[in-house]
C-alpha cells in the first residue's frame, strides 16, 4: 500500500471548506482543523509508526506533498480575501471629501498680549530686561522705598521662602536690577509673572506684569504721558483718551494710576440705552500704575541726583480680559482647550 485514502482526501476536503470561508477567521479555523498540531494531517502522522517500515518512507514523503499542497491552497485564499478586503476598502474611500486639518496651537493670551505690549514698546525705543522670579526682599521692597514695617508692604501679600527671600510680587525689582547693571540713559520693559497670597475671582497666586522704566536727562511727566497715550492707542485703537489719578506708590513721586476711555461704549458710559458693562457707567477704565521714580530709589542704585525718570506696572490678564472681552480670570490658568485656541496668532 503507498496511498492512504485519509491523507488523499485531505487537500480536496480542504478546498472545498476554503471555498466557503469568507472571512480570515473562517481560514484560521480550517488552519488549525487541517494542518494544526492536534490537526487531521497530525492525526495521519501519527499513525505512520504502525504501518510496516518499508512503507513509511514513500507515506511519509506523500504527507509532505499533501502538506505543501494544502499551504499553498491557504496561501491562494489568503492572498484573495486580502485583495478582497482592500478592494471593499477603496469602495468606501471617498477622495472627493474634505480633509480633517492638523491640529495646530495657539498662543496664550497672556504671551499674546505680553508680546503685544513689548512690540509697541520695541518700536518706541525700548529694550526688554528680564529678572527672578525668586527674589530677594531688598531688591522686592527695600530698594523700592519700602523698609521692613512700611505699611505698603501690606498692599502686596507676600509669599515668602525664607525671612529674605520671596517670590516676587511685582516687576517692579527690575527696574533696581536693570539700574545696578546700566547707567542712565535707558528704557527697558519688562515682562513677568508675579505671585501673591490671593486666590478668588479677581486674583490668581500667578499672574503677569509688564513693568516699564525710562531714566535720562530732563525725562517729565509729559513724556509719560504722551507715551502711554502711544500704548493705549495701539492696543485698544487710536481714539482711546488717557485720564491720569493721583496715587501713591512708595518708588514713585508723583504717582497716578491711569484710566482710559472706556473702548466698550466710548467713554459715554451706556451701550443702546444700557449702562457699559466694562466701564460700569463711568466712561473710563482703570489700566495701569505709574509714576516719577522717587529719588530715594535713584539713591539706593546710587545713580547721579540730576537724572530723572518715570516708571509704570501693569496687570497683563488685566489688558487681556478688557481687550478680548473675557469675564473670568480664572479662565486664564484653567487650561481648557476650548478658550485658549480661541485666540490664534
Ligand atoms: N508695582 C506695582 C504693583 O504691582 C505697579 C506699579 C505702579 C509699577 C507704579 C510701577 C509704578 O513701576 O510706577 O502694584
Amino acid at each position: 500500500m503507498d496511498r492512504i485514502p485519509a491523507l488523499e482526501s485531505l487537500a480536496p476536503e480542504l478546498q472545498k471548506g476554503l471555498d466557503q470561508a469568507s472571512s480570515f477567521e473562517a481560514l484560521e479555523a480550517l488552519r488549525i482543523e487541517f494542518l494544526g498540531r492536534k490537526g487531521r494531517l497530525a492525526d495521519i502522522m501519527s499513525t505512520l509508526p504502525n504501518l510496516p517500515p518499508e512503507e513509511r518512507p514513500k507515506l511519509g514523503q506523500r504527507a509532505n506533498v499533501v502538506k505543501e499542497e494544502m499551504n499553498r491552497l491557504f496561501d491562494e485564499k489568503k492572498a484573495a480575501l486580502t485583495a478582497a478586503r482592500e478592494a471593499a476598502s477603496l469602495a468606501r474611500f471617498d477622495a472627493s471629501l474634505p480633509g480633517r486639518a492638523p491640529w495646530k496651537g495657539s498662543l496664550h493670551p497672556d504671551t499674546l498680549i505680553m508680546e503685544e505690549i513689548c512690540s509697541i514698546f520695541g518700536r518706541l525705543g525700548f529694550d526688554i530686561a528680564q529678572g527672578p522670579e525668586v527674589e530677594i526682599d531688598h531688591y522686592n521692597f527695600e530698594s523700592l522705598n519700602m523698609p521692613p514695617e512700611h505699611p505698603a508692604r501690606d498692599m502686596q501679600d507676600t509669599l515668602y521662602i525664607t525671612d529674605s527671600i520671596l517670590m516676587r510680587t511685582h516687576t517692579s525689582p527690575v527696574q533696581v536690577r536693570t539700574m545696578l547693571k546700566e547707567k542712565p540713559p535707558l528704557a527697558v520693559v519688562v515682562p513677568g509673572k508675579v505671585y501673591r497670597r490671593d486666590s478668588d475671582l479677581t486674583h490668581t497666586p500667578m499672574f503677569h506684569q509688564v513693568e516699564g522704566l525710562m531714566v535720562g536727562h530732563g525725562i517729565t511727566m509729559a513724556h509719560l504721558r504722551g507715551l502711554l497715550t502711544a500704548f493705549v492707542r495701539g492696543v485698544f485703537g487710536p481714539r482711546t483718551e488717557v485720564r491720569f489719578r493721583q496715587s501713591f506708590f512708595p518708588f514713585t513721586e508723583p504717582s497716578a494710576e491711569v484710566d482710559i476711555s472706556c473702548f466698550l461704549c466710548g467713554g459715554a458710559g451706556h451701550t443702546d440705552g444700557e449702562t457699559c458693562r466694562v466701564c460700569k457707567g463711568t466712561g473710563w477704565v482703570e489700566i495701569l500704575g505709574c509714576g516719577m521714580v522717587d529719588p530715594a530709589v535713584f539713591e539706593a542704585v546710587q545713580y547721579p541726583a540730576d537724572v530723572s525718570g518715570f516708571a509704570f506696572g501693569l496687570g497683563v490678564e488685566r489688558i487681556a480680559m478688557l481687550k478680548y472681552g473675557i469675564g473670568d480670570l480664572r479662565m486664564f490658568f484653567e487650561n481648557d482647550l476650548r478658550f485658549l485656541t480661541q485666540f490664534s496668532y
